[in-house]
């Protein structure tokens, strides 16, 4: 994807809505509902704007919606793009850019994910503290944009510590558990075999999953205070005697999106003061 072309989707975006968003917030699998929620919400469906893609999954809605909460200004994006639909990593990330050239510095990631870990349950809530990513080809390879980062940016800091102990804080304000993990990217479709869980487990990852860190990486890239959230919607395969299956994935997603959805909020209002 091109400089102009990120340009262009961008301008679109900016010509539909009156508020400047702070914040970027990318909903996963079954965790789409928060968009509900927004005050003066305008909604563009990605088939809309130039150079985006389509959503091919089930449980990814497939459009922006931007508006206020507690009169934060939000950009959401309801589903997202993923490799192994047969996407590109720079069209995986393009939103990412997107919402760079309209000037947003903080994004929220959020996904579904199977837990590799023993202590981790299905509805366990997990604050991203690093990702594992050596599966795919990474999303800055080819001509570096140095418009918005450098060529070999830093990933010592991805998932900002500030913002994580704020999030742990709200957490207990609200009364939810929340866990702190390691994320593995893996790039799917097929969920993973029984040796890879045992594998990725033993490389020091809590959970796997297949968005999120092609995002995250394009994101630090461009100097965004980031924060990540799974919902561990399974256990992952072999940790427990059972099949995984998206079905399940989204009614778990489902199950405990409320909430999900309460921490966000949460999490939302103290952040935008900082
Ligand atoms: N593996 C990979 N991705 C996932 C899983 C899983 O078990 N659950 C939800 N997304």
């Amino acid at each position: 994807m091109t400089l102009d072309q990120i340009k262009e989707a961008a301008r679109f975006i900016s010509s539909k809505i009156e508020v400047k968003p702070q914040f970027g917030i990318i909903l996963g699998s079954g965790l789409g509902s928060f968009a509900d929620e927004l005050s003066q919400k305008v909604c563009i469906g990605f088939r809309q704007i130039p150079h985006f893609h389509v959503s091919t999954v089930a449980g990814h809605e497939g459009r922006m919606v931007i508006g206020t909460y507690d009169k934060i200004p939000v950009m959401i994006l309801q589903g997202r793009f993923h490799y192994y639909e047969g996407y590109a990593m720079d069209q995986v990330t393009f939103p990412v850019r997107c919402m760079l050239s309209l000037g947003i510095s903080n994004l929220i990631v959020t996904n579904a994910a199977g837990s590799v870990d023993i202590e981790y349950k299905p509805g366990d809530f997990m604050l991203i503290k690093d990702h594992i990513k050596f599966h795919g080809e990474n999303p800055l390879r080819g001509p570096n944009m140095d418009e918005y980062g450098p060529r070999f940016n830093d990933m010592s800091d991805p998932y900002s510590a500030q913002i994580r102990q704020l999030a742990k804080s709200c957490a207990k304000a609200v009364n939810i558990e929340l866990k702190e993990g390691v994320y593995y990217y893996m790039t799917g479709p097929c969920y993973e075999t029984a040796a890879e869980v045992k594998a990725i487990n033993t490389l020091g990852a809590n959970a796997v999953g297949m968005s999120t860190a092609p995002e995250v990486i394009v994101a630090a890239h461009g100097g965004m205070n980031i924060m990540g959230l799974s919902c561990i919607t399974n256990m992952a395969t072999g940790i427990i005697d059972q099949h995984v299956d998206h079905d399940g994935v989204m009614k778990m997603g489902n199950q405990v999106e409320k909430k999900f959805i309460t921490l966000l909020k949460s999490i939302l209002t103290e952040w935008s003061t900082l």
